[in-house]
């Protein structure tokens, strides 16, 4: 069985005792070691605060919503999205639909089979199920009710959607993106305004949010282009801005 390791990451202890992972190889040459997925502050509380609010106030405004994930890393926006659609007393049926992607292979297995609790190395179920502790803390919501939730979304690995890539198609419009790609260091072309633009007019419905934790000039022109909104909020632990789109939507 692999552990985080063999698969290129290691695990990190946030802030706030959630756990987070970090790439074992770096980009760049002058650090040894590569970049992380949260903030060093909190994971749970960093995707709370960039996340949380617009699903939350999808839900209460569509009737259906269709979500759209870059990427699954360890599933803290899923696992946000059924914590918050149980509190708003909404079933996995009531949400039309979760795009995941990811471009690891053994994240989207793992995280199936943690959801299936299938047998998987101790250390990786653990953080996962401390990931899902940290997502439910103060919430009411049970573990068990967000797994089966999360089933019904993801019953097969073959759910999670692999990497996107430059060219790729969008496959649906989605209410609510939530773009939580590596930075444009690790990752460039999902930054890449041209990229950014395709994936805006062809992936997101009328009414739309879109919400990430970075604040791109690329990301900002193409939500404009788009005919988005541009909202730049207070990033987390006010280390840097994090940025909202909307279109056509109703306020609360
Ligand atoms: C910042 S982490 C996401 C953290 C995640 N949302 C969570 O809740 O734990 C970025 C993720 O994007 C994945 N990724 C990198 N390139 C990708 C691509 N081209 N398509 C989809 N996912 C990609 C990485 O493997 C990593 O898991």
């Amino acid at each position: 069985m692999k552990a985080w390791q063999d698969i290129g990451f290691e695990i990190e202890i946030t802030g706030d005792g959630s756990p987070s992972l970090r790439l074992l190889a770096s980009v760049d040459p002058l650090k040894d070691k590569g970049e992380s997925m949260h903030h060093s502050g909190g994971a749970a509380a960093e995707t709370n605060l960039i996340y949380g609010e617009p699903i939350a106030e999808i839900l209460a405004k569509i009737t259906k919503p269709k979500f759209l994930v870059v990427g699954l890393g360890l599933g803290y926006i899923e696992m946000v999205i059924a914590r918050e659609s149980l509190l708003a007393k909404r079933n996995a049926e009531d949400i039309a639909s979760i795009a995941s992607y990811e471009s690891v292979p053994e994240l989207r297995e793992f995280f199936i089979s943690w959801l299936q609790n299938q047998e998987l190395h101790p250390e990786v179920k653990s953080t996962y199920d401390l990931v899902l502790e940290h997502v439910l803390k103060g919430s009411g919501v049970s573990a068990a009710d967000v797994k089966s939730f999360l089933l019904v979304h993801f019953p097969e690995v073959r759910a999670v959607h692999g990497a996107l890539y430059p060219e790729i198609a969008m496959e649906d419009q989605y209410h609510c993106i939530l773009y939580d790609a590596f930075s444009s260091k690790t990752s460039p072309f999902l930054w890449e305004e041209d990229f950014l633009r395709r994936i805006l007019k062809e992936g997101s419905a009328e009414s739309s949010v879109l919400a990430t934790y970075a604040c791109k000039g690329s990301l900002k022109r193409a939500l404009k282009d788009q005919g988005f909104e541009v909202i730049v909020r207070e990033g987390f632990q006010g280390k840097r801005n994090s940025t909202q789109g909307r279109r056509q939507f109703p306020k609360m």
